[in-house]
């Protein structure tokens, strides 16, 4: 009878089955980490995302800006560009509104209609909105235009998520 507890045999197996399996990890985890990771992720709801404008810059009259951004769907990262037209309300209130019709999702501009001016107005069906977005009766949109939720930091504008409109009552 041998001396030694463990023979020549078993730990030759011992030790490929130990380096085999740390080696099947290291190729494995992170083929399993990049699978789950961006599913796990929590979505950055609520961000808010800048924009060249500089607040000191708005006035009463409604401006469309145009801000891009980094959007993460899972795995795949893509740049995003939105639009909003942007202006203050008589109390000073930073009011950012979607130019996405709410009829069949063509895309509004301000005055941009002569014969009602002062009023977003949508090329496709002749849909109109108010200043603050407020659908007019009587056209197709059935909805007020969506607001953007807005931010000031140093002095310039940040954006969120539209939403929706919290300045018709
Ligand atoms: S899509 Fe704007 S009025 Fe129809």
């Amino acid at each position: 009878m041998s001396k030694n507890p463990v023979s020549r045999r078993q730990f030759l197996s011992y030790t490929l089955t130990g380096v085999g399996g740390f080696m099947a990890a290291g190729i494995l985890m992170p083929m399993v980490r990049f699978a789950v990771d961006p599913v796990l992720k929590t979505e950055a709801g609520g961000d808010y995302h800048a924009t060249k404008l500089k607040v000191s810059d708005l006035t009463d009259q409604p401006q469309k800006i145009d801000f891009t951004y980094e959007q993460v769907d899972a795995w795949y990262k893509s740049n995003v560009t939105q639009t909003a037209w942007v202006y203050k309300d008589s109390k000073g209130d930073i009011v950012a509104l979607s130019p996405i019709c709410k009829h069949l999702g063509c895309t509004v501009n301000w005055n941009a209609n002569k014969d009602h001016p002062n009023q977003f107005y949508c090329p496709c069906h002749g849909g109109r909105y108010e200043k603050n977005g407020k659908n007019v009766p009587g056209t197709p949109p059935a909805k007020p235009l969506d607001t953007y939720p807005t931010k000031v930091k140093d002095g310039y504008l940040y954006l969120g998520k539209p939403e929706a409109n919290v300045f018709v009552k």
